[in-house]
Formats: C-alpha cells, sequence, structure tokens
C-alpha cells in the first residue's frame, strides 16, 4: 500500500518525506488556500522537487471540457510527477479520456459512488479518489465503498488504481488496508497517528529505565 500525504504544507511534506514512508502528495483548491498559495504552478513545482519521486496530483479548477484540457495539460507540462487531478463530472470523465489518450496521468476526484469510480476507470484514469470521511459525515459508511470499488475493479482486472482520500484517523487507513486499496492519502497528524501506541511508550520507558538501573551499578 502506498502513503501518499494529503497537503498544501512544505513542512509537512518535507518531515513526512524524513520518516521514508511518503509515495505521494494530494493537494486540492482548499489545502492550497489554507496555506495561502497564490501561485500554485510554482508550489506544485517545489512539491514535485521536494519529494524526488512519486505521484503529485495538481486539481483543475475549470469545470468546462475545453477548460480542463487546456489546465490539465499546463499543469502536465509542469513536472513529470504530476497527475492532473479532475472533478467526477461528465466533462471531467470527457477530459480524462483525452489525457488518457495524451498520456497524461490523472486523479479522478470526488468520488462517492461504485457507478462513478467504474466510469472514471472506464475513461482511463490513473487513480480514482473515493472520499470515506465525507461520507461517513453524512451517515454512508465510506468504507463500504471501498469494497464495493474493489470487488469491481477485481472482477474485471481494472488497472485504475483506488486512492482512498479524505481518511480522517488511524482506523480508516487500516480498513483501507484491509479492503486492498491501494493507495491512501491522509493529512499529516493522521500520519504521526500512525505511530502512536501507549504499550510502545511504557515498553520503551521501561527498557531504558532498566538499561540505566543495571550500568549505573
Ligand atoms: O483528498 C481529499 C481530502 O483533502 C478531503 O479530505 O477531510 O476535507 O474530507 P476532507
Amino acid at each position: 500500500m502506498r502513503f501518499f500525504i494529503d497537503t498544501a504544507n512544505m513542512a509537512e511534506i518535507r518531515e513526512a518525506m524524513e520518516m521514508g514512508i511518503l509515495d505521494g502528495v494530494t493537494t486540492n483548491p482548499s489545502l492550497m488556500a489554507k496555506e495561502g498559495i497564490k501561485n500554485v504552478e510554482e508550489h506544485y513545482i517545489a512539491i514535485c522537487k521536494a519529494i524526488g519521486s512519486g505521484d503529485v496530483s495538481a486539481e483543475v479548477i475549470a469545470t468546462d471540457y475545453a477548460g480542463m484540457i487546456q489546465e490539465g495539460r499546463a499543469l502536465a507540462h509542469l513536472h513529470p510527477h504530476i497527475t492532473v487531478k479532475v472533478p467526477m463530472i461528465k466533462e471531467g470523465i470527457k477530459a480524462i479520456r483525452t489525457f488518457t489518450e495524451e498520456g497524461i496521468r490523472t486523479n479522478c476526484t470526488l468520488i462517492f459512488s461504485p457507478a462513478q469510480a467504474l466510469l472514471a476507470a472506464k475513461a482511463g484514469a490513473t487513480y480514482v479518489s473515493p472520499f470515506l470521511g465525507r461520507l461517513d459525515d453524512v451517515g454512508h459508511n465510506g468504507m463500504q465503498l471501498i469494497g464495493s470499488i474493489r470487488q469491481i475493479f477485481n472482477v474485471y482486472g481494472i488497472k485504475t488504481q483506488i486512492l482512498a482520500a479524505s481518511i480522517r484517523h488511524t482506523l480508516h487507513l487500516i480498513q483501507c488496508a484491509e479492503m486492498g486499496a491501494d493507495v491512501a492519502t491522509m493529512p499529516f497528524k493522521v500520519i504521526e497517528g500512525l505511530f502512536k501506541h501507549p504499550l510502545t511508550d511504557k515498553g520503551l520507558e521501561q527498557f531504558l529505565a532498566d538499561y540505566q538501573k543495571n550500568n549505573s551499578l
């Protein structure tokens, strides 16, 4: 399972990189706005350079076919690691088909149903991004969506990768791994949370105390 970080914050990206477990980055216009990034193109290039290898999702703002094509081509041209993120709308699916034919990698975002994931896959999307947490927020089971997409993709041998998004906590990540999501994109605080277990802290504290006792005699 590959781990992406879901942020536009350079310090978080660098820290996650230093952990040695990061495979890529996803961003969206809300995450860019949170960091106050105005020159997004420059920021995407900085992210690509910081992570060295691995995909960096860069989202189009246009919602019409021609606009998405123009923006997506420009984004893909910025750096070889850019994956063009396209919303799950009719025009978006048409744009994904064109990008696929042009060899531009895509991430179809805002997926909330298996039918949407199947449409994106048929258009040739490299990734589909089902948003788990947002489904849970409205009383639907986000994890069932991951399971259903996995099942459909397995039945037909579909190569589109499932990029589980809107992951809010450790249990989401574990369940995504159990369901066979190819990639999980997580905020920095969720990545940090994966390390934590009180018994690890307690055990280490005890080992160090015993070492000190044994070596101070
Ligand atoms: O990658 C999608 C993600 O940014 C959405 O997460 O927590 O805003 O639902 P969230």
